[in-house]
């Protein structure tokens, strides 16, 4: 195998394509490798995460089963449910403090005290509800299995949706629940649903939240639970944070999620310094398209940006593919030329090792056949 088929095995390997091939040792060895002779610029190394903000939010209804569904079979890690409390305290995944933006709430329901939060409804009000935003690249030819795939749900919805795709798809979906409230409430019943759910630090999960205060609180709660979840604070600037800021928030926090926009949007410089004292950096949002949207991803990921929130979650896999392998030892390294050759002798020696059992299998299945005889 030329070291060229190779890279193109590895790009086949991070799509999820290549264990059905039978070059799926060799690429596993070979990314292995890679990463010993080559270190990426994320935080230890590990490869950036696509996160599907507000699930495949560019192509359906934002907040919806069908748009977390897709962005699954699209590739995505992790799943993100923004979350608002119900008047009857039940959580559900919705972005705005109002219902009128994203669903037929006006035409439906009317307005509750003059607004249309999801506070001022109980639960069943907002289930005979229907998503009806139009997303910017509308997706009509996916047809989602969940049942009422554009109510706006639960939490525990999404939490269910999430597990019935990690066994679907073979792989565990990462869940990343916002509090969009600082609401002590809020804090309390993201994490009691987690716990309700068996799920903790060992699951990917991502709890995140603009306030420091609430991710502070939801730290010290969860120890008092014997929980560890990993925590983000999100900035709208963080180049404006301070060391000193910084400083603090790695004491209660595994990272910052901060805007990709503006001047004081997350830069490289920003990066280096998060790393430095241990936190990762996810960077939202991502929502250019075409070479545009790729140019972009490439220039985050070089950076060594630890995760994208993408409203298109199949143009940041693949700008994610194109990155890892062009993290490969270029094809004239000669580490990789012995490696090439210890893998290719690996795969001959399990060549010859099952001709040899397939031949023992038949000649015992010969002798067994003769003993009955
Ligand atoms: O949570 C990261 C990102 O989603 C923050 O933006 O306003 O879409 O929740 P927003
Ligand atoms: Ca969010």
């Amino acid at each position: 195998m030329s070291i060229h088929t190779a890279r193109a095995v590895v790009a086949a390997m991070v799509r999820g394509t290549a264990a059905r091939t039978r070059f799926a040792p060799i690429a596993l060895s070979l990314l292995a490798f890679a990463s010993t002779v080559h270190a990426l610029p994320q935080l230890g190394s590990q490869a950036p995460i696509v996160i599907a903000h507000r699930g495949a939010s560019g192509y359906m209804p934002e907040h919806t089963l069908a748009a977390y569904e897709l962005a699954v079979k699209m590739g995505a890690d992790y799943i993100e449910p923004d979350l608002q409390l119900t008047r009857d305290g039940h959580l559900v995944a919705m972005h705005d403090t109002s219902l009128a933006r994203t669903t037929d709430v006006e035409a439906k329901l009317g307005p509750r005290n003059g607004n249309y939060n999801v506070s001022s409804y109980t639960l069943a009000e907002i289930k005979t509800l229907t998503v009806d935003i139009v997303p910017v690249s509308p997706n009509p030819g996916f047809v989602p299995v969940s049942q009422d795939a554009y109510r706006v749900p639960t939490f525990q919805e999404v939490i269910d949706v999430a597990r019935g795709l990690s066994a679907s798809s073979g792989r565990e979906i990462g869940i990343y629940p916002e509090a969009k409230q600082a609401d002590p409430v809020m804090e309390d019943k993201i994490l009691q649903t987690l716990a309700a759910n068996n799920l903790s630090g060992a699951n990917k999960i991502y709890i995140q939240s603009f306030s420091a205060d609430t991710i502070r609180s939801i730290q010290q709660k969860q120890t008092a639970l014997g929980l560890d979840f990993d925590l983000f604070v999100l900035s709208t600037a963080p180049g404006a944070l301070t060391l000193a800021q910084m400083a603090d928030i790695a004491t209660f926090a595994d990272g910052v999620g901060g805007s990709i926009s503006g001047t004081r949007g997350v830069s490289e410089s920003f990066i280096q310094q998060a790393h430095g004292l241990g936190l990762l950096v996810h960077g939202y949002t991502f929502s250019k398209l075409g070479d545009a949207g790729i140019a972009e991803y490439d220039k985050f990921f070089n950076w060594g940006i630890d995760g994208v929130f993408s409203n298109n979650p199949d143009l940041a896999f693949a700008a994610r593919d194109a990155f890892l392998v062009s993290e490969l030892p270029e094809p004239g390294s000669s580490a990789l030329a012995v490696l090439g050759l210890v893998a290719a002798g690996a795969v001959a020696r399990r060549r010859r090792s099952q001709q040899r059992d397939a031949a023992g299998t038949s000649v015992a299945g010969l002798q067994g056949n003769a003993g009955c005889a």
